[in-house]
């Protein structure tokens, strides 16, 4: 459906309240594409994503969004130039810098999905920070996956399950999706419901395989950088024009 005639606010009104998604998980995606664009460095890109960050953070939490995850650094991306690394790390650092203490007054709760042990120093010891701030927050989870694959994910959780299995603590019969999704990182979560990645890409780079098994996905053209919060709102509209059947009739 075409929204460009909608204003913000008739969007807002078009969302049915009582059939949000729970989960909702962004790739986000182009903000190389866009920094080039305007004849700039990748990392102003990437700066103006973190601006996007912010602003869908805060109306995913308004909305009453309960769980919002999003694809910030992936196993892969250690493949990039170090200055575009470095960049990355900074952005982030600078994030929890300027954010932590909105996300604590939206009683927000910070999660890692990744392993955070290879990142620089002070960017381990702000996420660390940020994590135990939030920690006892009650409002929205939200998740940022850095240092993210998720076929290392489910490695990890075969390995934890052998290891319990090993140590009598669980049954290999009673081994089921369930179960095993309690050694992912996202743990205790329910999977998402609605998967947007914006730039025209219509993959999903080794995020979340496992949990996207009944997602809805939603694609756009619009770089991350322009992805502002009508397209939040665009996403969760279409999300609820859908027919869920989960392999029903
Ligand atoms: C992919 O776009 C984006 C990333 C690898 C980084 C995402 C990071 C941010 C949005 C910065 C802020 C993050 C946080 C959590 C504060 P790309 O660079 O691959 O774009 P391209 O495909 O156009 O090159």
């Amino acid at each position: 459906m075409n929204y460009d005639k909608l204003s913000e606010e008739e969007l807002l009104n078009l969302i049915n309240m009582s059939n949000l998604p729970n989960h909702i998980a962004i790739i986000m995606d182009g903000n190389g594409r866009w920094a080039k664009k305007r004849f700039m460095p990748r990392n102003f890109g990437h700066q103006e994503g973190m601006e996007r960050v912010i602003e869908i953070v805060e109306t995913a939490s308004q909305l009453g969004i309960k769980y919002l995850t999003l694809y910030a650094f992936s196993t892969e991306n250690w493949k990039r130039p170090k200055n575009e690394i470095d960049g990355l790390m900074k952005i982030l650092v600078l994030y929890i810098k300027r954010e932590l203490d909105k996300l604590c007054k939206n009683n927000v709760k910070l999660n890692i999905l990744g392993d955070i042990s290879a990142l620089p120093e002070l960017a381990r010891k702000e996420v660390k920070k940020a994590i135990k701030n939030t920690e006892d927050n009650s409002g929205m989870a939200l998740n940022i996956a850095l240092n993210y694959g998720s076929r290392d994910e489910i490695i990890l959780a075969v390995k934890g399950i052998i290891k319990d299995i090993e140590m009598g603590n669980i049954n290999i019969e009673d081994l089921n999706p369930g179960i095993f999704s309690n050694y992912l990182y996202t743990k205790n979560q329910p999977d998402p419901d609605l998967l947007i990645r914006p730039s025209g890409e219509l993959r999903l780079s080794n995020f979340m395989l496992y949990q996207v098994a009944y997602t809805e996905f939603w694609f756009s053209d619009v770089l991350w950088p322009d992805f502002k919060t009508r397209k939040l709102y665009e996403a969760i509209i279409d999300y609820q024009n859908r027919d869920r059947r989960f392999g029903g009739i």
